[in-house]
């Protein structure tokens, strides 16, 4: 064992790992942050992305002892951080996942979201084709994906102050809804 220092979502933690941990494991079994799922667990199905130092990293096929001093952003972490750099509730990414269904189980939610984030604070305004390539290691088995794509586009729309045209099955939803949520 080892005793390294990992930069979490702003704090120090101080854990030991045995050198062959990933920093999935040191996430989620020494630190209990379990938002970061373990599907695959070989570098596949993107469940495990966390952001390390703006880059999303596949946490099951990253070492922890690698991972000390570097800035680490989990799941956990993505609410917070929109709060300290002065907004409200969660990351509009989330709020744009909830209005648009963007999920069905979840289980790829976490991932996808810290996809998601990197790529908009790097690109505000991506196209379709760009957020298909940044998302291209996340993995749905539920949603087919539409309703991710036009959650991205809501959140960075709106971020812009550009309209978003609505989805049509939203619309429809609106109107069997009688209501003008969006
Ligand atoms: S759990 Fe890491 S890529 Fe699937
Ligand atoms: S919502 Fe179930 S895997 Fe994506």
């Amino acid at each position: 064992m080892r005793v390294v220092t990992l930069r979490i979502n702003g704090d120090e933690r101080e854990i030991a790992v045995r050198d062959h941990w990933t920093l999935l494991e040191a996430l989620r079994y020494e630190l209990g942050l379990t938002g970061s799922k373990q599907g695959c667990d070989k570098g596949d199905c993107g469940a495990c992305t966390v952001l390390v130092d703006g880059e999303p990293t596949l946490a099951c096929v990253t070492l922890a002892v690698l991972a000390e001093g570097r800035e680490i952003t989990t799941i956990e972490g993505l609410a917070p951080r929109h709060r300290a750099s002065g907004g409200e509730g969660a990351d509009p990414l989330q709020e744009a996942f909830d209005r648009c269904g963007a999920l069905q189980c979840g289980f790829c939610q976490p991932g996808t979201l810290l996809s998601a984030r990197a790529l908009l604070d790097r690109t505000p305004r991506p196209d379709r084709e760009a957020i298909r390539a940044a998302l291209a290691g996340n993995l749905c088995r539920c949603t087919g994906y539409t309703q991710i794509l036009e959650a991205i586009e809501l959140a960075a729309g709106e971020a812009a102050g550009v309209e978003v045209p609505t989805p049509e099955w939203m619309a429809d939803l609106r109107r069997a809804e009688g209501t003008s949520r969006p």
